[in-house]
């Protein structure tokens, strides 16, 4: 039983820290755009939520909210629009995969990647944690093909850990059981990123000093091996989860079957700032294919809330839903007119009044789209943050949402102050809130 606990009284700079006992199940990919645990549990206890509810996450990420619901007993939905966190969220709240299956599995794919590290000259020592039994290299290695080149981001990645980190994900997709093998790449897509590569986040992700070489298996080991032990440690009964790949603004074409039955949503969507989302998750999502042509990254970029210039598109149109609302159209006119008094002309600066108002329209259709899916007296809660990254122009998020949920028939409960961040350009603490509305 978790005892009741008052986020707001934690000191702002661990605010959004993983507590030490919430690791299990939510460690197994994180990225930095995601919210911890402890305030997903902070709304459950506020709002009441209990066995029998129903919980959505249309924005879900890498599944926060999905896995601290499960581990409740709690129902949950999730949708996303970025394959990598999609898959993460699928398979971090699938725990039907037997553990036994998993080790049997695991020790196939480490003797066919020894193997076939060795094979190519690249050999590491496997006797700590299998048998020194051989297994069957691969006839060929693998290597990414131009399309997928392109999309890489080069300095991300070495490339001795690149081929180690190839051969591996071959070895998993041909030598694991079905079953086991989500868990495997999800664990590759986290050594990829917080081992192989070499990458950091601030919060935007930045290439860090190069790595000659990093070996991969035992970093593996210990990554399924912590898998496992979450496995075999789960509760005996846990929420259902149904995590779904799609695009939030058409939230309600996705669970057809979900009519009015969400009593309580916790989320946190994009918030409007120059971070390309993308990019915070490329080197995974190429490594594991989910992204391979400069195609298929302008195919998801489509799919996701406008909310940087890299994502803007000539037959954008999300910002017609927001055309009455003079608060965004007072801080576009703001932002073009510094950019003009600044004598700014890029391409990316001249975008910048449109993400405004077009991540506003993209959120006013959201909330129009989430609408048939709620119980008559759902509560929701939306973690938005606060910006300034254009021209230095405060767009107060939660109070722009505030006001368009209000025009669909919410009733705004109250704006909570979540924590405050430092502004990297301005120097100004700027507030991360939680904005509580009430279908009505
Ligand atoms: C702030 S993050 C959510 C993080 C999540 N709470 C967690 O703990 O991992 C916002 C997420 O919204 C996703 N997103 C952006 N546009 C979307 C859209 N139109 N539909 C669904 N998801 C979208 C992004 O890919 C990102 O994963």
């Amino acid at each position: 039983m978790f005892i009741m606990q008052n986020i707001l009284e934690i000191e702002n700079s661990v605010r959004n820290q993983t507590q030490t006992g919430d690791k299990s199940f939510h460690s197994w990919y994180k990225f930095v755009l995601g919210y911890p645990p402890h305030l997903v549990r902070h709304y459950i206890y506020k709002f009441g939520i209990t066995p029998g509810h129903f919980v959505l996450d249309p924005f879900c990420g890498t599944g926060t909210t999905n896995v601290e619901c499960k581990k409740l007993n709690i129902h949950s939905l999730g949708l996303e629009a970025n394959p990598v966190v999609y898959f993460a969220s699928r398979v971090k709240t699938n725990w039907q995969t037997p553990p036994s299956e998993v080790r049997l599995s695991f020790k196939e794919v480490i003797s066919s990647a020894s193997a076939s590290l060795d094979k190519f000259g690249l050999s590491e020592d496997v006797s700590l944690f299998v048998q020194p039994h051989r297994g069957t290299p691969l006839a060929v290695e693998p290597v990414l093909t131009e399309d997928q080149l392109v999309v890489l981001p080069k300095d991300f990645i070495s490339p001795k850990p690149l081929r180690r980190v190839l051969i591996l994900k071959e070895c998993i997709e041909q030598a694991a059981t079905e079953q086991a093998r989500d868990l495997f790449l999800l664990a590759l897509a986290n050594l990829v990123v917080n081992h192989a590569g070499n990458v950091a986040f601030g919060p935007e992700v930045y290439s860090t000093k190069p790595k000659k070489d990093a070996y991969v298996l035992d970093f593996f080991y210990q990554l399924v091996d912590r898998m496992i032990c979450d496995l075999d440690s789960q509760p005996t009964i846990a929420g259902r989860t149904e995590i779904v790949h799609g695009d939030a603004r058409r939230v309600s074409d996705f669970f057809p079957s979900h009519h009015a039955d969400v009593n309580f949503i916790i989320t946190s969507p994009p918030y409007p700032n120059e971070k390309d989302y993308t990019r915070t998750t490329r080197l995974e999502s190429v490594i594991l294919g989910l992204i391979s042509s400069k195609k298929g990254l302008r195919t998801l970029k489509e799919q996701l809330l406008r909310s940087n210039s890299r994502n803007i598109f000539v037959a954008d149109n999300d910002q017609d839903n927001v055309k009455s609302f003079d608060s965004i159209n007072r801080i576009a006119r703001e932002i073009e007119e510094k950019r003009i008094h600044l004598k700014k002309t890029s391409g990316f600066e001249k975008l910048y009044h449109k993400i405004v108002k077009h991540y506003f329209g993209g959120m006013y259709r959201h909330f129009e789209s989430l609408k048939p899916m709620l119980d008559l007296d759902a509560r929701l809660a939306y973690v938005v943050g606060d910006q300034m990254s254009f021209f230095r122009t405060h767009i107060p998020t939660a109070k722009i949402l505030a006001e368009i949920a209000e025009s669909l028939s919410y009733k705004v409960e109250e704006i909570e102050l979540w924590r405050t961040r430092l502004a990297t350009a301005t120097k100004i603490q700027i507030e991360e809130n939680v904005l509580i509305l009430r279908n009505k």
